[in-house]
């Protein structure tokens, strides 16, 4: 693994799930006007992420990463973003004061178009077609035309993306992301939720510490931490002719970045250590995630491991894993022990979506909130049992009322999930099933601060 790397040298490699461009030419020349565009993200912002993430590795931080399975076109408005991001907020607040450590805010967002399939090809009644492999690449609808790879794609995903980001840039920066403002919409939501009970005392806190703030002077107007944010972007790298023309060298360092997103990860389909997507990703200096599905064992985790952060830099990789309620159990803990042994740095996170996916009596595939809670509940007991920190959560949420996933307070039945299903891809936890998973997750976060500081007294 030797070999010279550049951002083209996946090229040379085998790779799975790749469209079939009925013109290549065509994709060519979009990548090479593509590759003359301003760049999304900065190689500084990038770097900033990989510094908080370390303080996550190191136990001293909770990664909070979220948002559509898939992005789309038809779904490009301000109130989708705006939704979102006030979801997400929320859970963000909930989450710091339960933990009492910064949370590290990522979405998947701004550039998550790309997305792998099982099969190549979709069949409905007498016709096959090539399946539905994100808008970047081709349309949902079920025709011949619309499924076929189109290249003007890429630069409409590019510019789609940088439109969410400056929207994204603009409220992280400009005063909705006022932490006053979070905390009322966190009330109105506890005043309507069947569960108020239950995260009442936790509301009643944060209301009493801003109170405290504001009478000693900390306040929104005088404090800037106060109003403003921190977030980054995120998406899987999967499409790497598009992600390679958005590769550039960064001045100050010399070293390539990736700039279609702050962080990338590679899927749980596409991580093969030989192949064109894990040689893409070993090269760029961006913080990486790493999906890991119950086919990963010790091993190969290691294997990758070394190929992707050869020099064990804290922050450089975020293990994402995704086994569903059923199996982390059994999957999680020979893992972390072998990379404990190994002595390697990584920031584990908990994809609590993709291993619990099902297939309802109707049809629809959704997800149990239940199976979710679970595998989530069950991440955080598997870290404290091994001392490890459970450094992260990874969602598919919306800030939108939809009906995906079944369950939650508010519960979506099965016989719901036609109402308002309108997810390009996997089932997404709607914002009041995100918030209240925030609030659930708020309670484990808060066990681990309180095992965290008896011990640490103990130590003296
Ligand atoms: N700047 C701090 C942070 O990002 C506090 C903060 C301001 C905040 N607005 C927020 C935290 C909204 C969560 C959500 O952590
Ligand atoms: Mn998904």
């Amino acid at each position: 693994m030797d070999s010279k790397w550049s951002p083209a040298s996946w090229r040379g490699r085998p790779i799975e799930q790749v469209p079939d461009y009925p013109d290549p030419e065509a994709l060519e020349s979009v990548e090479a006007r593509l590759a003359t565009y301003p760049p999304l993200v900065f190689a500084g912002e990038a770097r900033k992420l990989k510094k908080a993430l370390a303080e996550a590795a190191e136990g001293r931080a909770f990664l909070l990463q979220g948002g559509d399975c898939a992005e789309s076109f038809v779904e490009h408005g301000a109130d989708t973003i705006r939704d979102f991001f006030r979801v997400f907020l929320q859970m963000a607040v909930v989450l710091t004061f339960a933990g009492r450590s910064p949370v590290v805010k990522v979405g998947r967002i701004a550039g998550q178009f790309a997305k792998p399939r099982s099969s190549p090809t979709e069949r409905q009644g007498d016709i096959e077609l090539p399946t539905y492999r994100g808008d970047i690449i081709n349309g949902i609808e079920f025709d011949e035309a619309s499924r076929l790879p189109d290249p003007v794609r890429l630069e409409m995903a590019y510019r789609q993306s940088a439109a969410t980001l400056n929207l994204l840039r603009a409220f992280a920066q400009g005063g909705f992301a006022n932490l006053e403002h979070v905390h009322q919409w966190m009330l109105s939501f506890i005043k309507d939720s069947p569960q108020a009970h239950r995260y009442q005392a936790l509301a009643d806190q944060i209301s009493e510490t801003l109170g405290f703030m504001r009478a000693i002077g900390l306040d929104a107007d005088s404090t800037p931490s106060l109003r403003q944010t921190d977030f980054f972007t995120s998406h899987e790298a999967l499409l790497l002719g598009y992600e390679q023309a958005l590769t550039r060298v960064d001045s100050t360092s010399g070293d390539w970045y990736a700039t279609s997103g702050h962080l990338l990860w590679i899927g749980d389909r596409t991580r093969q250590p030989e192949n064109a997507h894990v040689e893409f990703c070993r090269g760029i200096k961006n913080p990486l995630g790493l999906k890991c599905g119950p086919s990963m064992d010790a091993d190969g985790l290691l294997r990758l491991i070394d190929l992707l952060n050869p020099a064990n830099e804290p922050g450089r990789l975020t293990l994402i894993t995704r086994f569903g309620a059923k199996e982390i159990g059994k999957m999680l803990p020979p893992l972390i022990r072998a990379v404990e042994r190994e002595g390697r740095k990584v920031l584990w996170s908990c994809d609590p979506m993709h291993g619990n996916t099902v297939k309802a009596a109707n049809g629809y595939k959704t997800r149990p909130f239940t199976s979710i809670l679970e595998e989530v509940e069950d991440f955080f007991a598997i870290h404290a049992a091994e001392g490890t920190h459970a450094g992260g959560m990874h969602i598919e949420m919306t800030g939108k009322n939809v009906t995906e996933c079944i369950g939650g307070a508010r519960a979506v039945e099965v016989e719901h999930l036609s109402d308002r299903y309108h997810t390009h891809c996997d089932p997404r936890l709607n914002a009041d099933q995100a918030l209240e998973l925030a609030f659930l997750v708020a309670e484990l976060l808060r066990k681990e601060r309180v095992n965290r500081e008896s011990r640490q007294l103990a130590a003296g």
